[in-house]
């Protein structure tokens, strides 16, 4: 755990146009900076950051946040990460290990592993043997470079006497995987092997694997799981792969078709390591990737293993496309037999997972056979129900149908009763109530940006208090709104007003620090204006100017001002006013339908207060709109 206090040290050590300047271009446009946003492809900079706010905004594509979340964005970090990233930049030290405790074991683990791949590197450097088997499979020097390539002495002690020359506590040794005990006492774990470290996307090494350089076996020694790795939580080269994934990530078995594959350009290609992905491992790949190419071996287990990993991938709402290269065994092969173009080729032609599952079952009964029919649509249809993405779900259909000559809606009728609902009459029904609630939700909307907007203004305190007030007179209650989001935050400033918070929307982006959909629309909510409002042709310094201008006679500015103040006023009125009719109509709906219940079950007694309760609902209906008239 970082304490509040740390992650606001680091936030205040980390200027935001500094870190975001480091990374693109940024000009001065008034208070502001704008550049090209780095989040989506523009040729006219939509992309603001406020040194003043210390958050970003894109009017392009609606992203936006702070420092935090620009970094876990662009360098595809999560929160803690980047927060670690930016305190190390700042110097800043997150966490001092005591002395014994995990984190210490783990740094000292890291230590020694860190150490053994440079005892590896050197090692490489000086054994022809093994320069040469490198050379002959097409390994180069800066492939080796890149990848951290080593070799592991022929010798059961040259790397624990290397280690001991450097560290005290031996058992570490063991602990991190690199060393054994026998009968004999310690001994090296990889011997005459080449090695493969296996770094976490931090790039600190983690484990390896070692391959020996001729036919024995067995071919490759990983490490063990340890502290510091846990085999279904990595996947190796995914520290270099997550910087190049433009359109997807590609996935391999092992480390030679990642090589082979990084090495002919393909730089966002990762490996399993072994045939069977984890569910963690699915889960680490969707952080940095909404599509997957599956480019597992063309054998019958690299097929199966395909499947299984596709559905698996499939279940975490991906996109996944499997690579088919036939007259090859694997990656690495196919481009030593056909060249980079081929393998471009495959990419391109690779096969909807749902069409490769289908295709793949077909192949193994007789296509015209009822029962094998029903069965296959069975099997798809239980994957394609695990996905969350309706046009996946309905896109399966239409492939079944067409695959194999049955009309959609006879496969709609296989789809489990709960399904049919979800992909049908909810997403009707959602579509209704949502035009209906876009009256609430735009008011509630309003109420955050009005709020937000007062911490820009001197009378922050006199407009929020008012709030406060207007909320209660209406008898409205946060937890009754909508959107939770909007909700959440507008209960947390009115808590703060009342406690006297001072810096209360700083207070509010540390608290949803973490929560990027929340710090996102914060930004959004208060860049709005400043962005929207410049008329035609107008730019941000001229609009900035003018501003200025305004604001230069102080006549003028107290005028302004309480100009202002009755205009935020006057919408939170409004706004508090459009919830209350909502829900009264709400009230009177809900009453309506309970009495109807109660007559249905002949409850007298309910059935009264019923009546009561709605009644008391029209009457304030009745009052509104005569006060309105
Ligand atoms: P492969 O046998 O396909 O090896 O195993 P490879 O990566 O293509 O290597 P080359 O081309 O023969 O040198 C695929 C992956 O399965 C794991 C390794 O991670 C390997 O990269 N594996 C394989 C082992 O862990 N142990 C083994 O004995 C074999
Ligand atoms: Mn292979």
């Amino acid at each position: 755990m970082i304490s509040q206090d740390k992650i606001e040290e680091v936030k205040q050590s980390n200027d935001i146009v500094d870190i975001i300047g480091e990374r693109l271009t940024l000009k001065k446009a008034g208070r502001n900076f704008k550049g090209l946003c780095p989040f989506h492809g523009e040729k006219t900079p939509s992309f603001i950051v406020s040194p003043d706010k210390q958050i970003y905004h894109c009017f392009g594509c609606g992203a936006g946040g702070n420092v935090f979340s620009f970094i876990q964005n662009l360098d595809k970090l999560n929160f803690i990460e980047s927060v670690k990233f930016l305190a190390q930049r700042a110097h800043i030290v997150i966490e001092e290990a005591k002395p014994g405790s995990v984190s210490d074991i783990k740094d000292k683990l890291k230590h020694i592993s860190a150490e053994t791949l440079k005892f590896f590197v050197e090692n490489l450097a000086k054994n022809e043997t093994a320069k040469t088997y490198l050379k002959e499979r097409g390994i180069t020097e800066e492939i080796i470079t890149e990848f951290k390539l080593g070799y592991s002495p022929d010798s059961y002690h040259a790397l624990l006497d290397h280690l001991k020359a450097k560290f005290t506590d031996t058992e570490l040794f063991v602990k991190a995987g690199v060393c054994q005990f026998g009968d004999h006492g310690q001994y090296d774990t990889f011997r005459n092997r080449i090695m493969f470290p296996i770094l976490n996307i931090f790039g600190e090494v983690i484990a390896f694997g070692g391959r020996v350089m001729d036919s024995s076996l067995p071919k490759y020694i990983n490490s063990k799981e340890t502290d510091i790795y846990i085999k279904g939580r990595n996947l190796y080269n995914l520290n270099n792969a997550r910087k190049h994934v433009e359109e997807a990530l590609i996935i391999t078995e092992g480390y030679m078709d990642t090589i082979a594959m990084s090495a002919a350009g393909f730089k966002n290609t990762a490996a399993s390591l072994g045939t069977s992905l984890t569910e963690e491992q699915a889960g680490l790949i969707k952080r940095y990737s909404q599509k997957v190419y599956m480019m597992y071996d063309m054998d019958e287990a690299g097929m199966n293993a395909s499947i299984r990993a596709g559905e698996m991938l499939i279940k975490e709402g991906l996109e996944v496309f499997i690579v088919t290269y036939p007259e090859a065994k694997d990656p690495d092969d196919f481009i030593k037999k056909n060249g980079v173009e081929k393998m471009r080729d495959r990419i391109s032609a690779a096969v909807q997972f749902v069409e490769f599952k289908i295709d793949h079952m077909l192949e193994k009964g007789d296509a015209k056979d009822p029962y094998f029919k029903e069965k296959i649509i069975k099997e798809t249809l239980d994957i394609l129900e695990k996905t969350g993405n309706l046009v996946a779900k309905a896109d399966g259909i239409r492939r079944l149908a067409q695959k194999l000559s049955v009309p959609e809606d006879i496969i709609s009728g296989y789809l489990k009763k709960d399904f049919r609902k979800s992909t049908k009459i909810d997403s009707i029904m959602s579509e209704l109530d949502f035009l209906k609630q876009k009256g609430v939700l735009s008011a509630e909307r309003l109420l955050l940006k009005t709020a937000l907007k007062a911490f820009s203004r001197e009378d922050e305190g006199v407009i929020l208090r008012k709030m406060a007030a207007k909320r209660e007179n209406f008898e409205i209650s946060y937890a009754e709104f909508k959107n939770d989001i909007y909700a959440g935050i507008l209960n947390k400033i009115e808590q703060y007003q009342k406690e006297a918070v001072s810096n209360i929307l700083e207070r509010i982006q540390m608290d949803y620090v973490e929560n990027e959909e929340a710090s996102k629309l914060i930004a959004g909510l208060i860049v709005e204006d400043s962005g929207r409002d410049l008329k035609d042709g107008e730019t941000y310094e001229e609009k900035d100017a003018a501003q200025q201008e305004k604001k230069r006679s102080e006549e003028g500015k107290k005028a302004q001002r309480e100009e202002e103040s009755d205009d935020l006023l006057q919408i939170i009125e409004d706004c508090f006013g459009k919830l209350k009719d909502a829900k009264i109509k709400l009230m009177i709906d809900l009453f309506q339908e309970k009495i109807v219940e109660a007559e249905k079950n002949n409850d007298v007694e309910k059935l009264e207060a019923y009546i009561k309760e709605k009644q008391k609902w029209q009457k304030m209906l009745k009052q509104k709109e005569d006060q309105k008239a």
